[in-house]
């Protein structure tokens, strides 16, 4: 998952061979985690606001179940979003949340294959989000410029790929060999290869983002880091988006792990166990996301 790809890899791999991601079954977590990231949301719409003043149309491609469209909409008052997504599911979660938080008149959902969906807009975006999706897409740079021309002259290109793989457990947990998350890191970066290479019409591509975006035509406006920061004693959100995860990780690679670490693992899973992550006061949330942001000239 993402995105922050390092955020959303662990998305989907429920065996170690299937890179393939059923986004629709992803949904109430993916809701689940944007709503806990919102406060690192939060901070990139302050960033964002001050970059692009006053956008009409706000288009989040790839936007899942919303969160962070609806976000956009409460950021930008003045202005209309559309969530973009391959999946209805997805959309339909996006649709009804924007009805509860009261944005529905002027929030709309577009349902197909990025980046030719966007084709279907009405008008060019003054704003296009595209969060921890473009490394979904075969070929990142094909789709780069697919947005780009997609953008209204002045418009701003908002993507968000990369950071720091989230950390929630100190080094040395109190049993087991220390290290085991930058561990499991080094396995998530596999699958996240594997998953990339088994994308339909997938392109190796050097992820120079700035560099992609200036080749798309675009004249990149900056680059900034969020980070959530949940210290410990943490909520019980966090405990159960780091439960969700760990078990997902343990699921999708568990076989590939050294018998020590798959022990540990099963340990900090287990709900009867006072050390696990369901109950161990130490756990918290570090996350890092970074957004590249690129403007339309001409
Ligand atoms: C990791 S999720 C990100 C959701 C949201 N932007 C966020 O940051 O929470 C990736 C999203 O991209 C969508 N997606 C992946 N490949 C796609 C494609 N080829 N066309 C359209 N949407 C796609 C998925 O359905 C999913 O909602």
């Amino acid at each position: 998952m993402a995105h922050n790809h390092h955020s959303d890899r662990h998305a989907g791999h429920h065996h170690h061979d299937h890179t393939d991601v059923d986004w629709a079954e992803m949904g109430p977590e993916l809701e689940a985690q944007a709503e806990l990231f919102t406060p690192l949301y939060e901070h990139t719409m302050a960033w964002l606001a001050k970059r692009q003043t006053e956008p009409g149309l706000i288009v989040d491609a790839g936007s899942g179940p919303g969160v962070i469209a609806c976000l956009l909409a409460d950021t930008f008052p003045g202005a209309r979003v559309v969530a973009v997504d391959a999946s209805e599911p997805l959309l339909a979660r996006a649709g009804a949340r924007a009805g509860r938080l009261g944005v529905a008149d002027r929030f709309g959902t577009l349902t197909g294959e990025l980046p030719d969906v966007l084709d279907d807009l009405d008008y060019p975006a003054d704003l296009l989000w595209v969060g921890r999706t473009l490394h979904h897409l075969g070929d990142q740079r094909a789709a780069l410029a697919a947005f780009a021309a997609r953008l209204a002259v002045g418009g701003t290109l908002a993507l968000q790929e990369g950071g720091l793989s989230a950390r929630y457990l100190p080094r040395d947990v109190g049993f087991g060999r220390p290290g085991l998350q930058a561990r499991l890191d080094a396995l998530e970066e596999e699958w996240f290869a594997a998953m990339r290479a088994d994308l339909p019409g997938t392109v190796v591509e050097t992820e120079d983002w700035p560099a992609l975006l200036a080749a798309a035509g675009l004249r990149p406006s900056g680059t900034r880091t969020f980070l959530l920061d949940l210290p410990a004693p943490t909520t019980d959100r966090a405990r159960a988006y780091v439960a969700a995860t760990l078990t997902r990780t343990r699921d999708g690679i568990g076989d590939h792990l050294e018998a020590d670490d798959r022990a540990t693992l099963d340990r900090l899973l287990d709900p009867d166990d006072k050390a696990s992550v369901y109950h161990r006061p130490d756990l918290f949330l570090l996350a890092a996301q970074t957004v590249y942001t690129a403007v339309r000239t001409k």
